[in-house]
C-alpha cells in the first residue's frame, strides 16, 4: 500500500497556500464588487443529481465520477463540478421564491474527476466558480463573461483569449442535432466507438472528440450559427452587442462545445496564450442552461455561470511571470534565555498576539546565537531579546532588523511600543 497522496491529487504547503489564500481573498473580493454572495454545498450529493444535471451522456458521468455506495445503500458521488449542486440547492431552498432575483452565487471548493492526470488536470481541483440564476437578460451573461475575464485580468494575467458561440435554444438545438446526424452517419463506421454512441444520444460532442479531430467531416460539419432562430439569433447578437459596450475582446467559435450537456444560447471559455502554459490551454468555461431547474424539481428558470480551476489559475500566473504579493515573513521573533525570561517570554508572546501582532518563538532550546539565526532566517522585522539581564532591569531589547537600530523598552510597555512600531500606532 502506497503511502503517497493518491494520484491525480497535491499537498499546498506553505509557500504556495499563501498564494491560495491571496488569490481566493481577490477573487471573493471580485464577486463582492459585482454583488454575487457565496454558497457552500455539500462535496457530496445523490449520484442521480449528476447524472441528470450534468448529463448521461457526458465523459463526467461516463468515466470520471467518483461513485461509490454509503453504509445506507445509497449511491453517492464526490460532486464533479458546481452547477448542479447549486441549482439543487436553489430549488432545494426554494430561493427562486425570495423577492431579490436574480439570485447570484459564487463558490469555491474542491471537485473530483477520475481523469487521466497531467499539468493542468488533477483528479482532485478547486473550482472557483459563479452562478446567475433567474434571469434571461443578455446583459446578465456579458456580466458573467466580464467577471470571468476580471477574475484573471486583475491578477495580473495578459495572454487571454475569450472564445464564445451561442448553442441556441431547443428548437435551434434540434434542427442542428438533425442535421449532425445527417453529416456524421455516413461516415458512422469510421469515428471511434465514443463517437458513435454520441451520434445517437449527443451529436454535438462528436464536434469535441479528440480522437477524430481530424476527420475530413469534421471540417464541413453544420454549425450552430447556421440553425440559430430569430430569438436565438437575437440573444446572442445582443450579448455580444453588451460586451462590445464593455470593450471586451472575444473570438467567437462556432464549434465550441462544452462539455457538459446542460447549456444552451452562450457557451464561452477563456484560454491562456501564455507561451509555456502547456498543452492544455482552457482556463476556465461556462454558459447558459435552461432546462437544469427544472430537471431537479423547480420551475422553469434559466441561469449562466462559469468555472475556472485556481490550478489553472496559478500555472498561468507562473507562465506569465506573475509574482504574487504574497507576504511571507514575520513580524516578531521572542528571543528569550533562562527560565524566568522564558517563563515571560511566553507571557508576553500571548499578550502581542492578543494585540494582533505576528509573534515567534523559539521551541527547540536553542542558544542564544541560534535564536537570532532562526529569526533571520524567518525574515522576522523585529527581534525581541530577553535575557537575565535585561529581566533584572525590567526591560527588553528590541532589534530593528532592516535598519540594525537597538533600544531599550520598559517591559510593561512593550505591548505599546510594539504595536506602535509595526502599525504607526492605527
Ligand atoms: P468545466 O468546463 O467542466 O465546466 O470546468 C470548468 C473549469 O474547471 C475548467 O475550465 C478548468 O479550469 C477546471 N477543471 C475541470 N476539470 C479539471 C481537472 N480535472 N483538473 C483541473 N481543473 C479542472 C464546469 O464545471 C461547469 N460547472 C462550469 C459552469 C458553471 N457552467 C455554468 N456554470
Amino acid at each position: 500500500m502506497s503511502m503517497n497522496a493518491p494520484r491525480g491529487t497535491q499537498d499546498i504547503l506553505p509557500g504556495t497556500s499563501e498564494k491560495w489564500q491571496y488569490v481566493e481573498e481577490q477573487l471573493a473580493d471580485l464577486c463582492r464588487r459585482y454583488h454575487y454572495k457565496e454558497i457552500r454545498t455539500p462535496i457530496f450529493e445523490h449520484t442521480e443529481l449528476f447524472q441528470r444535471g450534468v448529463g448521461d451522456s457526458t465523459d463526467i458521468v461516463q468515466k470520471e465520477m467518483y461513485t461509490f455506495e454509503d453504509r445506507g445503500g445509497r449511491s453517492i458521488t464526490l460532486r464533479p463540478e458546481g452547477t448542479a449542486s447549486v441549482v439543487r440547492s436553489y430549488v432545494q431552498n426554494k430561493v427562486y421564491g425570495l423577492p431579490n432575483q436574480p439570485t447570484k452565487y459564487f463558490y469555491m471548493g474542491p471537485m473530483f474527476r477520475y481523469e487521466r492526470p497531467q499539468q493542468g488536470r488533477m483528479r482532485q481541483f478547486v473550482q472557483f466558480g459563479i452562478e446567475a440564476l433567474g434571469s434571461d437578460d443578455p446583459a446578465i451573461d456579458a456580466e458573467v463573461l466580464s467577471l470571468a475575464l476580471n477574475s484573471y485580468r486583475e491578477l495580473g494575467l495578459q495572454s487571454l483569449k475569450l472564445v464564445v458561440n451561442s448553442l441556441g435554444d431547443q428548437e435551434s438545438r434540434e434542427a442542428h442535432r438533425a442535421a449532425l446526424v445527417r453529416h456524421f452517419d455516413p461516415h458512422r463506421e469510421e469515428l471511434c466507438a465514443d463517437c458513435q454512441v454520441r451520434l445517437d444520444q449527443n451529436p454535438l460532442r462528436v464536434l469535441d472528440c479528440k480522437k477524430d479531430r481530424e476527420h475530413p467531416a469534421m471540417e464541413t460539419a453544420p454549425s450552430i450559427l447556421e440553425y440559430l432562430n430569430d430569438y436565438s439569433k437575437d440573444y446572442f447578437e445582443q450579448v455580444k452587442q453588451y460586451l462590445d459596450v464593455m470593450d471586451i475582446d472575444y473570438v467567437v467559435d462556432p464549434n465550441l462545445v462544452r462539455g457538459l450537456d446542460y447549456y444552451n444560447h452562450t457557451a464561452f471559455e477563456i484560454m491562456s496564450e501564455a507561451e509555456g502554459f502547456g498543452a492544455i490551454t482552457t482556463l476556465s468555461g461556462g454558459g447558459r442552461y435552461t432546462g437544469l431547474v427544472q430537471e431537479v424539481g423547480g420551475p422553469e428558470t434559466s441561469g449562466i455561470g462559469f468555472a475556472m480551476s485556481i490550478e489553472r489559475l496559478l500555472m498561468a500566473l507562473e507562465a506569465e511571470n506573475v509574482e504574487l504579493p504574497t507576504d511571507e515573513g514575520l513580524d516578531v521573533f521572542f528571543v528569550s534565555l533562562g527560565d524566568e525570561a522564558n517563563r515571560t517570554a511566553v507571557k508576553l508572546t500571548d499578550e502581542l498576539r492578543r494585540a494582533g501582532i505576528q509573534v515567534d518563538k523559539d521551541y527547540l532550546g536553542k542558544k542564544m546565537k541560534a535564536q537570532f539565526k532562526a529569526a533571520d532566517r524567518l525574515g522576522s522585522k523585529f527581534v525581541l531579546v530577553l535575557g537575565d539581564q535585561e529581566l533584572e532591569n525590567g526591560v527588553i531589547n528590541v532589534k530593528n532588523m532592516a535598519s540594525g537600530e537597538q533600544q531599550e523598552v520598559a517591559l510593561d510597555s512593550i505591548i505599546e511600543h510594539m504595536k506602535n512600531e509595526l502599525t504607526g500606532g492605527k
